[in-house]
């Protein structure tokens, strides 16, 4: 059993934290936010909304193995192990901000009365461990070794995806792995490989891994685009695709476009990596554009259903089901162009209205009941494959429009039911009937 401060309670901090209790470990996660600590501590909040997280939390709490607490400097000098799990936005110029990193690694020399391992599970660009271990080594008297653990979790997954990941990615110059093997040591018994390497090589790995993820996303939306346009089924086009095992059949789903906290993020900073070190990467960058141009294309097919003063609602703002983020949405990216190009737009989201108020403040309508946001509207746009939509009403939903349209951007209604009620139904990858 190791003892572990885990520093940030964001999706990787609080999941790998709270997990690594559950693997047997002593965990304090340490936020500065004292609403977010004391929303832990007390039992009354989760800052997350992921599957199984609030169980997992209440148990290892109550079984002594997960506290939390919103500074380091009264837990860093009885524990082995410092997670450093903050955020690594980009910033306006589209380059990763540190801050939040910088700040940790600060906190550590000040703190730190002892030697110590410092896990980096934050996703950082390529090279950033081998510098904090540089700085370190300069602004530290004890020995604290950094190693890269990038985290492959997805949202709305994360519990299961930790507890049980394809493998686990250390990045490290540690000749001895034994503090390594002691933490990860429930899951190589469960036959998850554990792959040593160093710490660029680690980072290369992550960034690599969801560049390529977000590639095979960019790809099969393109190949939709065709599909519309010949007439083809891109449900079997990734079928047949995906049977060939050196395709897989995973992240073939066409859709609104690839979103959320990390592909968007980690594929512009894998160019800036490659601009940085004088290596152009021509597909990298492809992909980020391709993904970027992609809600311009679903407002141009919009607009062939409606006149300029119609009024459309948006069912789903978060940038998948499953979770509350509505980080780089491409449902978000969507509204916004309908409301830049001047219609009124009506949205609904079983989870993500408050985060989206955030991002789209008083420029649409809100409703928490999906029949009231389609009311009146002359086409209905499903942009986020939440179980909420797969059973949708055509008969109900005719009632409520002005119009009887429906884009489906994830491919999750009923086409058929919805043409029987006399519906003109658009779907991505599929020629308009
Ligand atoms: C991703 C990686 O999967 C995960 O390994 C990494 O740690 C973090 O980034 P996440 O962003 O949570 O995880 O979501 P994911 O399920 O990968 O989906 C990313 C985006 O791609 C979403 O917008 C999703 O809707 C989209 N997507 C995914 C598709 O449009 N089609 C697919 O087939 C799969």
């Amino acid at each position: 059993m190791l003892k572990i401060v885990v520093m940030g309670t964001g999706y990787v901090g609080l999941v790998s934290g709270t997990c690594f209790a559950e693997l047997g470990h002593d965990v304090v996660c340490v936020d500065k936010d004292k609403s977010k600590i004391d929303g832990l501590k007390l039992g009354t909040k989760v800052p997350i909304f992921e599957k199984d997280l609030d169980d997992l939390i209440k148990s290892n709490k109550s079984r002594g193995r997960l506290d939390f607490a919103v500074d380091i400097s009264g837990v860093i000098n009885n524990s082995d192990i410092v997670i450093i799990a903050v955020g690594t936005p980009l910033d306006a110029k589209g380059r990763t901000n540190f801050d939040y990193i910088n700040q940790c690694v600060s906190e550590i020399v000040a703190h730190a009365k002892r030697d110590l391992h410092v896990i980096i599970k934050s996703t950082v660009p390529v090279g950033t461990c081998d510098s904090l271990q540089k700085r370190f080594n300069q602004e530290s008297s004890y020995s604290i070794d950094v190693i890269s653990n990038p985290e492959f979790l997805r949202e709305g997954e994360a519990v299961q995806d930790f507890l049980l990941p394809d493998r686990v990615v250390i990045g490290s110059d540690l000749e001895d792995r034994e503090v390594i093997d002691e933490l990860y040591k429930e899951l190589s018994d469960r036959g998850v490989e554990i792959l040593y390497t160093n710490r660029v090589t680690a980072e290369l790995i992550k960034y690599a891994s969801n560049s390529f993820l977000a590639a095979k996303v960019a790809f099969i939306n393109e190949i939709a685009d065709l599909s519309e346009r010949l007439g083809g089924d891109i449900e079997d086009v990734s079928h047949g695709m995906g049977l060939d095992k050196r395709i897989g059949r995973k992240f073939l789903n066409a859709g609104p476009g690839f979103g959320g906290s990390c592909f968007p993020k980690d594929t512009k900073a894998l160019i800036n990596t490659g601009d940085d070190h004088g290596v152009d990467l021509p597909l990298v960058r492809a992909i980020s554009l391709s993904n970027e141009m992609r809600h311009k294309h679903i407002v141009q097919r919009i607009k062939k259903l409606v006149q300029s003063n119609d009024e459309i609602s948006v069912l789903g703002l978060t940038y998948k089901a499953g979770t509350d983020d509505v980080r780089c949405s491409p449902a978000i990216n969507v509204v916004r162009e309908l409301c830049a190009q001047g219609f009124k737009v009506k949205v609904h989201d079983p989870k993500g209205i408050p985060k989206a108020k955030q991002e789209l403040g008083d420029s649409v309508s809100y409703y928490d009941d999906l029949y009231e946001a389609v009311n009146e509207t002359s086409v209905c746009v499903v942009a986020t494959e939440w179980d909420d939509y797969k059973n949708l009403n055509p008969e109900k939903l005719a009632n409520c429009m002005k119009k009887s349209n429906i884009y489906d951007l994830r491919k999750v209604i009923n086409k058929e039911a919805f043409m029987k009620s006399g519906f003109k139904v658009m779907v991505v990858g599929y020629k308009s009937e």
